[in-house]
């Protein structure tokens, strides 16, 4: 009998204690560590968020290069994770628990990060936790402000677009993604076409300020099919013809405008089809509606799902720009949340390159699937 009151007692100290975790971030091209310390009321403390972008190293080749960004982590990964630890004030050893991105990404990249996380752990003798980076994504608002389950999500990043329903930690059921181009990519690729240098997304949306929507009329891909899968690969060839008879500079302004506007216009229309399959049968859900990922530091996107929340009865959350784009702050989260549950993993756990948040849902991207 005192043995389980003991256990009891061992159980709810650790139910009670604040968990504090380091995360590492190597998917694709940023280097990140970060260390999160739970607070009272169930958010997070960012002590620290350190981000090392290489958009520097791949600009001359108008994107990712996986080789090198590879090296460029070997390199600075034994830094950044110093530097987080240093600017957190933690001492190791009163870290709870490491996190590391596992997948999906750059396999090169990915095993940078995920070995590292590993030998802290291992090395520390302390619970390692394998995170998803849509996961990261997809609790990333939960850092801070306190929100339920269940919500929708709209994750718009480079390499990734889907909408979600988030039902819990571990529990996601797919409704709709692209079936080709990513949003950021396709951003990325219009910008590549209009000279600017990678990543372009956010200079498309300065100059889409400065341009007339109105001036070019361009194609939305499976409008009005598909439920809220998405396409953007007829869009992009549209953009590059267009491109290609561009009579004066003024017109490039035009393009930006265009080609963004046509994007609000497809988000505004698939969004509004996947709050109504979030809602179907579920009479006692509140209407909760999270965009994460690079995109939605857009303001003219966030202008345009502020709208349609309104019209649908939604709440729209968007997480601080800093936690939209890459970084290990949500990957530190992510860990805690998983830690919580009991998902802990084992130092064996190798990075999957491909790794669905919906293991049940159908891979579209790039399938050339008919819809
Ligand atoms: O989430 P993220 O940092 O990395 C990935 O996981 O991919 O997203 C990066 C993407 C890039 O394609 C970038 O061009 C795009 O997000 N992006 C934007 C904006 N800021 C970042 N696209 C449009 N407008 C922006 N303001
Ligand atoms: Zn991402």
């Amino acid at each position: 009998m005192l043995y389980y009151y003991f256990v009891f007692i061992d159980r709810y100290s650790k139910m009670k204690e604040k968990l504090t975790f380091l995360g590492i971030e190597t998917s694709c091209d940023e280097t990140a560590a970060s260390v999160i310390r739970e607070k009272n009321d169930g958010t997070g403390e960012i002590l620290s968020n350190v981000v090392s972008s290489q958009v520097e190293e791949h600009k001359e080749f108008g994107g990712v290069v996986p080789e090198i960004a590879a090296r460029a982590h070997v390199e600075k990964i034994d830094f950044i994770v110093n530097k987080a630890i240093k600017d957190s004030n933690i001492k190791l050893d009163k870290l709870n628990g490491i996190a590391a991105t596992a997948g999906p990404g750059l396999i090169v990249c990915l095993t940078v990060g995920l070995n590292f996380g590993k030998a802290i752990a291992g090395s520390l003798n302390k619970p390692f936790v394998a995170v998803n980076h849509l996961e990261g994504h997809a609790l990333s608002p939960k850092i801070n402000k306190t929100i339920n389950f269940p919500y929708l999500l709209l994750l718009i990043s480079g390499g990734h677009t889907q909408f979600l329903e988030v039902n819990d930690v571990g529990k996601y059921k797919r409704l709709g993604t692209t079936i080709d181009d990513a949003l950021g990519e396709a951003f990325d690729k219009t910008a590549k076409l209009l000279g600017i240098e990678f990543p372009g997304g956010p200079i498309i949306e300065q100059w889409a300020k400065k341009g007339d929507e109105k001036y070019f009329k361009l194609p939305k891909p499976i409008i009005n099919k598909g439920g809220c899968n998405l396409s953007f690969a007829g869009l992009k060839t549209a953009v590059l013809r267009t491109s290609k008879q561009l009579t004066n500079e003024k017109e490039k302004y035009h393009l930006a405008a265009s080609f963004q506007k046509t994007i609000n216009e497809i988000l505004y229309q698939k969004t509004g089809v996947a709050m109504e399959q979030f809602l179907k049968n579920k009479k006692d859900k509140k209407n909760i509606f999270v965009i994460a990922g690079g995109v939605a530091s857009n303001l003219s996107i966030r202008k345009n799902l502020i709208k349609l929340s309104g019209e649908k009865n939604f709440f729209p959350i968007f997480p601080p720009v800093n936690l939209c784009s890459d970084n290990a702050a949500m990957i530190a989260w992510a860990g805690i949340e998983r830690y919580r549950k009991n998902l802990i993993d084992n130092l064996k756990f190798a990075s999957k390159p491909r790794w669905p948040l919906d293991i049940s849902a159908p891979f579209l991207k790039g399938s050339g699937l008919k819809l």
